[in-house]
């Protein structure tokens, strides 16, 4: 019976380029839309954009350009990239819609009326330069469990704590560099604690994997907390009903984007809406997500469909994260590889979909991209096995029977055994275990090439008393190639549409498995699939590679507002060339040193007091100590950069970094503006 099914991937932040780490999904996702399709069912991919909240807003701001703007041109480069690794989103669309403003108020509204929102005022910390209040992402500070300086908001990388950022102690703002204040105001509240006995039977409908749902006993065990839906403005994103002023949390209408992506594509496609969203749909929605945002598709998602009237999902399936060479992946080493590199090198994007399907089984482990294997994997069995069958017997149909196959076959053994395999790597790929549906296709692809490396075919073609096996024999091989093709086809849809135009057949469904291929004629062969050549890997990881001096970033801003995929290092790039916008990123200003003092223990360092007018003043350790007497330096006017993270020394926080020129010949030189420039002015 046809599936009506939905299925979407995670919308990801229209803040960043599309990297290999995403690609895991979007490939796991399109494999599995692939198959349901080619099994006949109605099955509609959509996905969107994420495009509220501060880190946006921000990020638009310093380019000069308004959020809009900068959205706009973040779409086109997702889609670009998309596109380039043959993902086929039936629609891509973005969360900055009209149709997700309208299903996120009225979404709210419901839940409303069900008397699960509160309102209740908190404090938060505010940067009173920006006049902003702080995503936790964009504070920094020391631990309040283990001191360790330099840690975000909300979770500590060194001992792990987690806690809100109220608790940090010494904090600062990434935006401005100034001490965040304690500020009250009021934020909207969805009662997800209310929601608890539904979740906890939810939990058993059979949606999520095993290890989600037992992480799911660990969130109820540990409280589940009301979540807080609102936003102050400035913010981009969607003002709540009847709140001016407070907009709706990022995460809140994120999740609406796979629904409004839906609403367009029904709107433009004649479906109903209803039938697939409303409460007694009939369909499958089935979500795609990385194990990071589980939370999110397993607790609020689930809780707001079902209290706003809507369908719930069929399944939840996360995935683990993406690791290059055994690690995480660096932008130090190379490995922090976007999908626009990878392309640019001219790496047929079908390679590395058969790798990852070929490491994904279904589970939220982790999967590893090992750059060698990868060339060796894919050169062993998409060349060495797949391909090779087809160029060790096409020509002789050419040659010798002007393209046609045989009108039948006396030994059908082989071809059965090919094709009886086709409900086992069916319901591999169902699963979500591509790993073992490759497995019994390349284990099927060994048997085809033993056949042909014992029947000789390039013997037979010299004994013209051998020329109806040969026919035979060729005409039995290219059955298996196609069947095999077929097979792969969820995973290599470009190369199967090469093969299909080369076989001269028409798209090959899953039910096109039984049927023989014989009494047909053949197009040319050219060759289908290159090796690749561990150079252009090279080449790729080279061109990836960053010089990243050991100084401290700048704050990032990847998922600034959200909890991290944390397999991605969340820094901010500092190539050999920089881009405008690169530079943009650097505040420096025009600072005067207020004193300058010995550092007791320090050989190199004085410390600076700076004045860094509307900045306020700042303490800053300089390693100048060699060439400069303190008193000579007080009241002179010097350069800092004013946004780099504070980092805490031996001797206390160091807010800043002051410019100072050396190189081979001795001596170090503090860099002074003209007279007359001020400080606190921009250096541009
Ligand atoms: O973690 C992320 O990258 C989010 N942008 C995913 C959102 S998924 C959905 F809920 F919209
Ligand atoms: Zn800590």
């Amino acid at each position: 019976m046809s599936r009506q099914i939905l299925v979407t991937s995670a919308l990801p932040y229209a803040n960043g380029s599309i990297h290999l780490g995403h690609l895991v999904e979007y490939i796991q996702t399109d494999i599995w839309v692939r198959f349901q399709k080619m099994r006949g069912h109605d099955c509609r991919y959509m996905c969107a954009d994420d495009t509220h909240g501060t880190a946006i807003m921000l990020r638009a701001e310093k380019e000069g350009v308004t959020p809009e703007t900068l959205i706009g041109r973040v779409w086109d480069e997702h889609t670009r990239d998309f596109a380039g690794f043959n993902i086929g989103f039936d629609h891509y669309y973005s969360t900055h819609s009209d149709e997700n403003r309208e299903l996120a108020s009225k979404i709210y509204l419901r839940l409303r009326e069900a008397g699960l929102i509160e309102v209740k005022t908190i404090a938060q910390l505010y940067d009173p330069v920006k006049n902003l209040f702080l995503p936790d992402r964009f504070i920094k500070g020391e631990c309040p469990k283990c001191g360790a300086a330099d840690q975000y908001g909300d979770n500590c990388e060194v001992c792990g704590a987690t806690y809100s950022p109220t608790e940090l102690k010494n904090p600062v703002s990434a935006v401005s560099g100034t001490t965040p204040v304690h500020k009250d105001s009021e934020h909207y509240f969805f009662k997800l604690g209310d929601c608890e006995a539904f979740l906890r039977e939810w939990t058993k409908s059979g949606a999520l994997q095993d290890e989600a749902a037992n992480k799911m006993q660990e969130w109820f065990a540990s409280g589940l907390n009301n979540w807080d839906i609102s936003r102050d403005a400035p913010y981009f994103g969607f003002e709540i009903p009847d709140a001016p002023g407070k907009y709706f949390y990022v995460w809140l209408d994120a999740p609406v984007g796979y629904m409004a992506s839906f609403a367009k594509y029904a709107a433009d496609n004649g479906l109903d809406f209803d039938a697939w969203w409303g409460a007694d749909s009939k369909t499958e929605l089935v979500h795609f997500i990385g194990k990071d945002i589980l939370y999110f598709h397993a607790l609020f998602w689930p809780a707001m469909l079902k209290f706003s009237g809507h369908r719930l999902p069929t399944a939840v399936y996360a995935h683990g994260f993406l690791t290059v060479n055994g690690q995480k992946m660096s932008k130090s080493r190379g490995t922090f590889i976007t999908a626009e590199s990878y392309l640019a090198q001219k790496l047929n994007p079908e390679w590395l979909r058969y790798y990852y399907a070929a490491k994904l089984n279904g589970s939220m482990e982790d999967i590893d991209l090992n750059l060698d294997d990868f060339v060796a994997r894919v050169n062993s069995d998409l060349v060495g096995k797949f391909i090779n069958i087809a160029s060790r017997t096409a020509g002789f149909i050419h040659k010798n029977f002007d393209g046609k196959l045989a009108d039948g076959v006396a030994n059908l053994e082989l071809i059965a055994d090919f094709q009886a395999a086709a409900n086992t790597i069916a319901a591999h790929y169902e699963a979500r275990d591509y790993s073992r549906a490759l497995r019994e296709i390349m284990a099927l692809a060994d048997r085809a090439n033993q056949y042909v490396a014992d029947e000789k075919p390039w013997e037979l073609a010299k004994k013209p008393e051998a020329v109806y096996r040969l026919h035979e024999v060729c005409t039995v091989a290219l059955n298996c190639f196609r069947l095999l093709t077929l097979y792969l086809k969820p995973v290599l849809p470009k190369l199967a549409g090469e093969v299909e135009a080369f076989l001269n057949i028409p798209s090959l469904a899953w039910e096109d498995a039984q049927s023989l291929f014989i009494r047909h004629r053949i197009n040319a062969y050219n060759h289908l699939m290159t090796r690749i050549d561990p150079k252009s890997i090279e080449a790729m990881v080279d061109a990836n590679k960053q010089n990243l001096e050991p100084t401290p970033a700048p704050a990032p801003v990847r998922h600034a507002e959200a909890q991290v995929h944390a397999a991605q290092p969340a820094t901010v790039p500092v190539a050999d060339t920089i881009s405008i916008d690169d530079f943009a990123k650097i505040d420096l200003r025009i600072a005067r040193i207020a004193n300058a003092e010995h550092v007791e223990g320090a050989d190199k360092l004085l410390r600076l007091t700076l004045d860094v007018g509307e900045l306020g003043t700042r303490q800053v350790f300089a390693g100048i100590k060699s060439a400069y007497a303190p008193e000579a330096l007080v009241g002179r006017l010097t350069v800092v950069v004013a946004n780099l993270a504070p980092r805490k020394m031996k001797f206390g926080m160091s807010e800043g970094m002051v410019l100072a020129a050396s190189g081979e010949a001795p001596g170090l030189f503090i860099l002074s503006p003209d007279s007359g420039a001020q400080p606190g002015m921009k250096v541009k």
